[in-house]
């Protein structure tokens, strides 16, 4: 069958409105999987050949450098664009960019003792991404949750694990909640993701994109293997709602995993009853207090190798300048933080961490 899609195949289009995610394999160029994993030892802290330094399960990290979508990853773009509706749906500054927060889920020890077997139904962490704009079931702040992969990950690595059958309970839950979800969610939105029987964990090879629709229900799965696992997890995000009442019936893939969800072919009647508000990302609290020290040890191991400061490529070695304002306004740090629930300031925990 004829794709209707200028990227996506039938099967594809089909794939990620039935299950609400896709796997894009080696769409990633290998120039930036390299270039920044090179220091990435450094950064952290940690002995790559001693676990016992090890000494956190999972971190969150701040970005040193960041390029544009497409740059980075080509062919997941041209997905990203088609699941979207078209590239100018899409927010031309914000998450526009990426770069290299990584995350790593290291496992311990002690969870590698352990008989590896992961019960999704029974994980606690079940939730959707938005730690920065008051949700509706129309908001498309974060439209897409992108998984990009550093490093590979093999079967009980840690993968993210999605529930595909989820998705219905959380937008049927948007939907009676006309007034909003402000962060941090609370993930009343998700408390139905237990009963649910449709789960997938990610498996890959470095250099693949998962593509997740953003109200897609996604928890992080235990790294029975003890070793590090790196990805990172941006986010698209839309210029305007989701418009869920299109007589046309233009309605992106995005719109009609909305939809489908909630059985329906139009919500014309939906109306937010609360301002649409944005702030400050609050999970960025903790993850940009590591950056500091980050680049005392990125300058710190140039100087050790007789190179100066300038080698060293960090955005946070150039505040001050259009470029560091820029990268500010990409990842919403330009906003106001909100006054009621602040910045998150502790890393996540992983489920079995104790
Ligand atoms: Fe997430």
């Amino acid at each position: 069958m004829a794709s209707k899609y200028q990227h996506l195949t039938s099967e594809e289009a089909e794939h990620f409105l039935t299950k609400g995610w896709l796997h894009v394999p080696n769409a990633i160029k290998p120039e930036y999987l390299d270039r920044w994993m090179k220091d990435f030892w450094t950064r952290i802290d940690y002995d790559e050949h001693d676990k016992t330094t090890w000494t956190s399960p999972y971190l969150h990290l701040p970005r040193h450098r960041e390029v544009s979508a497409e740059e980075f990853a080509p062919v997941a773009w041209d997905k990203i664009v088609d699941i979207c509706g078209g590239e100018d749906r899409i927010d031309p500054i914000r998450e526009r960019y990426y770069g290299d927060a990584l995350i790593i889920n290291f496992g311990t020890e002690e969870i590698a003792k352990r008989e590896p077997v992961f019960e999704p139904s029974a994980q606690a962490g079940w939730h959707t991404d938005d730690d920065w704009y008051r949700m509706f079931l129309d908001s498309s702040g974060n439209a897409m949750t992108v998984i990009h992969v550093f490093t590979d990950i093999p079967e009980q690595g840690g993968g993210t694990c999605v529930c595909e059958d989820g998705i219905a309970g959380v937008v049927k839950y948007l939907y009676s909640h006309p007034e909003g979800l402000d962060p941090p969610l609370a993930a009343k939105h998700c408390a139905h993701v237990n009963e649910c029987k449709q789960y997938s964990t990610v498996v890959a090879k470095k250099g693949d994109v998962i593509l997740l629709h953003g109200l897609l229900p996604h928890a992080p799965s235990p790294n029975f293997l003890h070793y590090a696992r790196v990805i990172t997890n941006p986010h698209v995000s839309l210029r305007s709602p989701y418009n869920l009442n299109r007589p046309d019936g233009d309605y992106s893939l995005l719109e009609q995993v909305i939809l489908r969800g909630l059985g329906r072919d139009s919500v014309p009647e939906f109306k937010p009853t609360r301002e649409r508000k944005t702030w400050y990302p609050r999970n960025a609290g903790f993850k940009r207090a590591y950056a500091t020290a980050e680049l005392e040890r990125m300058i710190a191991a140039a100087k050790a190798q007789g190179l100066d400061e300038s080698s060293v490529d960090s955005l946070y070695l150039r505040r001050g300048t259009k470029e560091f304002e820029d990268f500010e306004k990409r990842n919403g740090f330009d906003k106001e933080v909100n006054g009621e629930s602040g910045l998150l300031m502790e890393q996540h925990r992983l489920p079995l961490q104790t």
